[in-house]
C-alpha cells in the first residue's frame, strides 16, 4: 500500500491496511482534498455516467447525479446502534449484539470492493484544529461520496497535520456493496439494492456502512459521526451534539445574539437558518446570518457560556420547495460549484424541482431519467432530492462560521410541524421544563419523512433517528448539563405550521418568523420584551410582538395562532405518555413531575385558553 509520507499516524495506516485486506479493492487511493483532485474525480464521474455536467453558463462547475431508485434516502430501519448492552441503545434504536453484527458485516464486506478503488478520506468535522472539532477517516469505494465529502467537510491532507502521530479519529468504513467482476460493466449508480446496513459501535466509536451510496447513509461525517457517534462522545465528555441549526440575529444596535434551533427533518430548517427579515426590519438594520443549517456541537467555555460550532462545511439541502420565495440565500448558494442529486434536468442543461420559482418547464428529464411534462403524474424531482453546496457560497454566512472557538448560544428553539395544539411561540419556565418540551416534541409526517403522512411522530429534540444511545439517558444528560452551566440559554417552543378550521396556515411563516425571533432574542437576553404566564409557558401578548409592515394579520389571527385548547392538550399528554412508557426504565423523574404540573395547569385554565389575559 502506497501511503503518502505526510501520514504519520500508525493506527490509521494499520486500520486502512486491515480494511483493504478485507474489502479487497483493486487499488487504494489517499485523498489529498485538493481542487485538482476534486475536478479530476468529477470528470471521472462524468466519464462513468454517474454525473451529468450542467450547462456551464447556467450552473458553472455543477453536476447532476441520479441515484438508483432503491437508494434515495436514509434507511432508518437498517440503522443500528450496536452498544455492548442492549439497554444502552434504548427502545428507539435498532440494536444487535456487536459481535453478531461484526460477523455479518465482515461477511458482507469480504471482497466487497473487488474491481473498485478504495478511497481514504480524511476529514475534520468543524474548523481544523478547533477544540470542539473531531476527526474522522472514511474509507469508501464511491467517488461520488469523495466529492460530496469535499464539500460537506474539511477534507484532505491537512487533517493529518492535526491528527499527528496519535490523535483521536473515528474510523468510518463505507462500501456501496457492489463488487465488479473482471469483465462486468459498471452502472451509473452502483449500490446494493437488497442489503443495506448503517451501523454504529458507540463504545468503539466506529461506523460501518454497507450497501447505500446516498446522503446520510454514505456521507458518514454527517448523521453517523456528527450526531450518532458524537452524541455518545458528548454524553461521556460533558458537551452536546445536536440536530440544530445555528443562526446569528443582529439588532439595529449591532448587538448579535446566536440562537440554536432544532426541527425534525422536513420542517424547513435550512430556510429558517437563512431567513430574510421583512422589509421593515431590514430598513431598521436587522440582519440574520447562518452558522449552520443542520448540526451544532456545543461546549461550555471557561467563561461559563456555551460555545457552538457547525461541524459541517456545506449544505446537503432538500431541493424541492427551495425557491427565491422560500429561501433566496439557498438559491444564491447553489448557483455554482454544486452537486445535485435526483432533481430534474431541463432542456437547457439546468436543474429544476417542484416549487422552484416561475413556471414549470414545458419539458424536462425527471429524476429517473424519463421524459417529464407538467402533465406527468409523478414529480420531476424526487421529494428527497438534494443539493450539496459549499457553505462559503451562502451570501448571509455568519462572519464567525469558521471561528474555531465557536459562537456563544443564548437561546434554544424547538419546533415541529403541527397543524393544531402547539402555539406559535412560548418560552419554557426553566431549563428542566425546556428539556421536557423538547423531549415531548412531535411533528406531522410529510411525504419526505418516514411513516404515514399527517400522523404525529414523537421526535424528542428532533433526535429520534440520530441519538446514539438511550433517549432517557439523553434527557438526563441535558438535565445535568443545564445544572452545570451558571446561566443556561433560555428555551423556546415554536410552531409555524398551525392551521385553521379550513386547513389554511394561520401564520404566514417565512420571513415573518423574524417577528417571533425578535421576541425570543429579547427574552433570551433578559431584555424588556413582555410575556404573560400561560398553562404551558411564558407567551407574548399581541403588543409584545413587532407587527411593523405586516398587513392582514389581525389580533384575532394572532390569538388563534397562540391558543391552547385543553382537549388537544389532553390528547397531547396521552401521546407523550406513550413515549414515556417506552422509555420507562430510564426516564428522568423530572419528566414525570413536569407532566403532572402541566396537567394541573391545564385544569386551572379555561377550557380554551385564548390569550384570555391579553391586556392589549
Ligand atoms: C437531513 C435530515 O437530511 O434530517 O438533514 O433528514
Ligand atoms: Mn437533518
Amino acid at each position: 500500500m502506497n501511503v503518502p509520507s505526510y501520514v504519520k499516524h500508525e493506527p490509521v495506516k494499520a486500520w486502512v491496511a486491515e480494511m483493504a485486506a478485507l474489502l479487497k479493492p483493486d487499488e487504494v487511493y489517499w485523498c489529498d482534498g485538493s481542487q485538482e483532485e476534486y475536478d479530476a474525480m468529477c470528470q471521472a464521474l462524468v466519464d462513468a455516467g454517474t454525473f451529468i455536467p450542467l450547462n456551464p453558463e447556467k450552473r458553472p462547475n455543477s453536476f447532476l447525479a441520479r441515484s438508483d431508485p432503491s437508494d434515495v434516502a436514509r434507511v432508518e430501519d437498517r440503522t443500528y446502534i450496536c452498544s455492548l448492552n442492549k439497554g444502552d441503545a434504548g427502545p428507539t434504536n435498532n440494536w444487535m449484539q456487536p459481535q453478531e453484527m461484526k460477523e455479518i458485516l465482515n461477511g458482507l464486506m469480504d471482497g466487497a470492493m473487488k474491481g473498485r478503488t478504495l478511497y481514504v478520506i480524511p476529514f475534520s468535522m468543524g474548523p481544523l484544529g478547533s477544540d470542539i472539532a473531531q476527526i474522522g477517516v472514511q474509507i469508501s469505494d464511491s467517488p461520488y461520496v469523495v466529492v460530496n465529502m469535499k464539500i460537506m467537510t474539511r477534507m484532505g491532507k491537512a487533517v493529518f497535520d492535526v491528527l499527528g502521530e496519535d490523535g483521536r479519529f473515528v474510523p468510518c468504513v463505507h462500501t456501496i456493496g457492489a463488487p465488479l467482476e473482471p469483465d462486468q460493466e459498471d452502472v451509473p449508480w452502483p449500490c446494493n439494492p437488497d442489503v443495506k446496513y448503517i451501523v454504529h459501535f458507540p463504545e468503539e466509536r466506529s461506523i460501518w456502512s454497507y450497501g447505500s451510496g446516498y446522503g446520510g447513509n454514505a456521507l458518514l461525517g454527517k448523521k453517523c459521526l456528527a450526531l450518532r457517534i458524537a452524541s455518545t462522545m458528548a454524553r461521556d465528555e460533558g458537551w452536546l451534539a445536536e440536530h440544530m441549526l445555528i443562526m446569528g440575529v443582529e439588532e439595529p444596535s449591532g448587538d448579535k445574539t446566536y440562537v440554536a434551533a432544532a426541527f425534525p427533518s422536513a420542517c424547513g430548517k435550512t430556510n429558517f437558518a437563512m431567513i430574510v427579515p421583512p422589509p421593515a426590519f431590514q430598513e431598521n438594520g436587522w440582519k440574520i446570518s447562518t452558522v449552520g443549517d443542520d448540526i451544532a456541537w456545543i461546549k461550555p467555555g471557561a467563561d461559563g457560556k456555551l460555545y457552538a460550532i457547525n461541524p459541517e462545511a456545506g449544505y446537503f439541502g432538500v431541493a424541492p420547495g427551495t425557491s427565491y420565495k422560500s429561501n433566496p440565500s439557498a438559491m444564491e448558494s447553489i448557483k455554482e460549484n454544486c452537486i445535485f442529486t435526483n432533481v430534474a434536468l431541463t432542456d437547457d442543461g439546468d436543474v429544476w424541482w417542484e416549487e422552484m420559482d416561475g413556471e414549470p418547464p414545458a419539458h424536462a428529464i425527471d429524476w429517473r431519467g424519463n421524459d417529464w411534462t407538467p402533465a406527468s403524474e409523478t414529480p420531476a424531482a424526487h421529494p428527497n432530492a438534494r443539493f450539496t453546496a459549499p457553505a462559503s457560497q451562502n451570501p448571509v454566512v455568519d462572519d464567525a462560521w469558521e471561528d474555531p472557538k465557536g459562537v456563544p448560544i443564548k437561546a434554544f428553539v424547538f419546533g415541529g410541524r403541527r397543524s393544531n395544539t402547539i402555539p406559535l411561540v412560548f418560552q419554557a419556565f426553566n431549563w428542566s421544563y425546556g428539556v421536557y418540551l423538547a423531549a415531548t416534541m412531535g411533528s406531522e409526517m410529510t411525504a419526505a419523512a418516514f411513516g404515514k403522512v399527517g400522523v404525529v411522530r414523537r421526535d424528542p429534540f428532533a433526535m429520534l433517528p440520530f441519538a446514539g444511545y438511550h433517549m432517557g439517558d439523553y434527557f438526563n444528560h441535558w438535565l445535568s448539563f443545564g445544572r452545570n452551566v451558571p446561566n443556561p440559554p433560555r428555551i423556546f417552543g415554536v410552531n409555524w405550521f398551525r392551521r385553521d378550521e379550513n386547513g389554511k396556515f394561520v401564520w404566514p411563516g417565512f420571513g415573518e418568523n423574524m417577528r417571533i425571533l425578535e421576541w425570543i432574542v429579547n427574552r433570551a437576553k433578559g431584555g424588556q420584551a413582555n410575556a404573560v404566564e400561560s398553562p404551558i409557558g411564558w407567551m407574548p401578548t399581541h403588543r409584545d410582538i413587532n407587527w411593523n409592515g405586516l398587513e392582514g394579520f389581525t389580533k384575532a389571527d394572532f390569538h388563534q395562532a397562540m391558543s391552547i385548547d385543553k382537549h388537544d392538550w389532553d390528547k397531547e399528554l396521552l401521546e407523550t405518555d406513550e413515549l414515556f412508557i417506552r422509555l420507562y426504565d430510564r426516564i428522568p423523574k423530572e419528566m414525570i413531575a413536569i407532566r403532572t404540573l402541566l396537567l394541573s395547569g391545564m385544569w386551572r385554565s379555561p377550557e380554551h385558553w385564548e390569550m384570555n389575559n391579553d391586556p392589549t
